[in-house]
């Protein structure tokens, strides 16, 4: 059995991002590249830093051609197959940081077709978790003038043509050997990959003019962009879409990946305080039974979410970082200090998120793309 999965639609196991990005054949992402996204922010970025972005395709080409005045466009998306969790948030912030320090357009695809055809919703409901999902992408602070959300279902007019003309040089076999597609998958399904492809070819037919496009995303996007876009966009005239890839936050449990369909392990953005008390209250910790074996022999960081949580959003500082990580180490903190610690930094995150996205309800239309 493979030791982990990483696919759009399921990840598990420990994942090796190393060997990932060999058998995904994307780059590892240099010091040198970090320095020039830092140079051109004008401030580093915690999950620059500490390597959450950690593998790209193309993103020099991309840097490249803008340094010679080639603007490019940023796309990224979401399946809205429920609320929002705060891994997910890990590539939207970033997409806002590169937003502001390149001055570039966004384009957020929200495939509620997608989300009809793999999960057990109705096309009404993923719709209603599109606009709920847009509350929160809206929260995380993007130029209204330069962002632009959309759902499928709602810009089907424009997309279906790009699709349609993705999908004509896309051959079933080499769909199946992307994405494992069986005859049990249903037709929307097989259509897909093709409307997740449309949007990097989108700001070009917008603009009547090339644009690259840079696709800031978790490595399980990978395949549609490795797979389809970058295959069908020469064969169309376009520029092949870049990527930057994060890893993925864990879940409070033991192992995997936050993922909205285990709300025990998940944190939502819509999670009042006792609801993240409780969550985070009962997490899996990399600490010992009882405090007297904590005390001596100290816990384990490595495999610790608590810990994780902290290295991922909650502690700008990296010396904080570091000292936790000793701490831990050396037995003087107690996994239930340290999870009261993260309960605090999530629910004072989480209060200020929700006043956003309460904000966010009177703005959602000067974000919105229809047809
Ligand atoms: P979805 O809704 O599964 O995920 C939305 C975004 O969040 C990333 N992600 C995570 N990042 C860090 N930690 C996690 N635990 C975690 N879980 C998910 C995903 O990689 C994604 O970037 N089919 C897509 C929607 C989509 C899209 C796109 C995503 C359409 N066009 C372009 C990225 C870029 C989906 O279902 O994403």
């Amino acid at each position: 059995m493979a030791e982990y999965t990483v696919t759009p639609w399921e990840v598990s196991g420990k994942i090796d991002y190393e060997k990932l990005v060999k058998e995904f054949g994307t780059k590892p992402l240099t010091d040198s590249l970090v320095k020039r996204i830092e140079k051109q922010a004008g401030k580093s970025h915690l999950f620059l830093r500490r390597k959450i972005f950690f593998s790209h395709r193309d993103l020099d080409l991309v840097l490249d051609g803008f340094d010679k005045g080639q603007k490019f466009a940023l796309y990224t998306g979401r399946g809205p197959s429920g609320h929002t969790h705060i891994g997910h948030l890990v590539p939207w912030l970033f997409t806002k940081y590169l937003q502001d320090a390149f001055n570039v357009e966004l384009y957020f695809q929200l495939t509620d077709d997608e989300k009809f055809f793999v999960k057990d919703l109705t096309p009404e409901q993923t719709r209603d978790f599109a606009y709920e999902n847009a509350l929160d992408i809206i929260a995380c602070g993007f130029d209204p003038k330069k962002t632009h959300i959309f759902l499928d279902t709602e810009y089907a007019k424009t997309l279906y043509g790009i699709a349609s003309r993705v999908a004509r040089k896309t051959t079933f076999s080499t769909a199946r050997a992307v994405f494992g597609f069986s005859n049990e998958t249903n037709l929307g399904l097989i259509f897909f990959p093709a409307l997740q492809a449309a949007p990097c070819f989108l700001p070009s037919v917008l603009k009547g003019k090339n644009i690259p496009v840079l696709i800031p995303a978790a490595i399980d996007q990978d395949p549609y962009w490795r797979g389809i876009a970058r295959e069908a966009a020469p064969k169309l005239g376009y520029p092949k879409p870049a990527q930057i890839h994060n890893t993925f936050l864990p879940g409070l449990g033991e192992g995997g990946k936050m993922s909205a369909s285990d709300p025990r392990t998940a944190i939502y953005t819509t999670d009042d305080e006792k609801a993240v008390d409780k969550k985070v209250g009962n997490a899996f910790t990399g600490g010992q039974p009882n405090v007297a074996m904590q005390r001596e022999k100290g816990g384990n960081p490595d495999i610790c979410p608590v810990m994780h949580y902290f290295h991922f959003l909650f502690e700008e500082d990296d010396k904080k970082v570091e000292e936790q990580i000793q701490l831990c180490r050396s037995g003087k903190l107690l996994c239930g200090e340290h999870k009261k610690m993260l309960a605090e930094k999530v629910n004072a995150f989480l209060k200020k998120h929700r006043q956003k996205r309460e904000k966010a309800k009177k703005q959602i239309e000067k974000f919105m793309l229809r047809d």
